[in-house]
């Protein structure tokens, strides 16, 4: 069965098997290699993208369920002029990098569905990643910048 959706503002159609997850194919089909694989199992949080305005962990989204689907990687967000990325930037929130692309897409999903989060909101959206060099704090300053709000974090 043929899956068609959108990669990134692009129609994609794809016939591979359909058990096989959004982050191979988006990695190795697509080369859109901002998606990390961390853990496999929706737990760190490394290959989030985003489905319409809806984080998901791409580890564990089969491409049989994408029929359809509008997919936005960290790749479509830099394309444009993002303000997520801007206060991440501005706010130096990278260390490594590694986990970047997940918490700027959970930010953006959580700022496109909630302008004005509380922090029990934010936290909620941002402890789907894991940071193995602590930028928690910095990315909560560049989400009160983004919301006009205090640093809670
Ligand atoms: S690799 Fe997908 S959540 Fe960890
Ligand atoms: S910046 Fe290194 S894991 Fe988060």
């Amino acid at each position: 069965m043929a899956i068609n959706l959108d990669v990134n503002g692009v129609a994609r159609r794809y016939d591979g098997p359909t058990e096989r997850p959004l982050l191979w194919y988006l990695r190795e089909d697509l080369g859109l290699t901002g998606a990390k694989f961390g853990c496999g199992i929706a737990l760190c949080g490394a290959c989030l993208v985003l489905l319409g305005d809806t984080a998901a962990p791409a580890c564990r989204t089969p491409m049989g369920s994408l029929d359809g689907a509008a997919v936005t990687t960290i790749e479509g967000l830099a394309a444009g002029d993002d303000p997520v990325i801007a206060a991440w930037r501005d706010a130096q929130v990278p260390q490594c990098g590694y986990c970047q692309p997940g918490q700027v897409i959970a930010a953006t999903a959580l700022l496109r569905t909630t302008p004005r989060p509380t922090p029990a909101q934010t936290e909620a959206a941002m402890d789907r990643v894991l940071c193995r060099c602590g930028t928690y704090q910095r990315a909560r300053q560049a989400l009160a910048a983004l919301t006009g709000g205090h640093d809670n974090g």
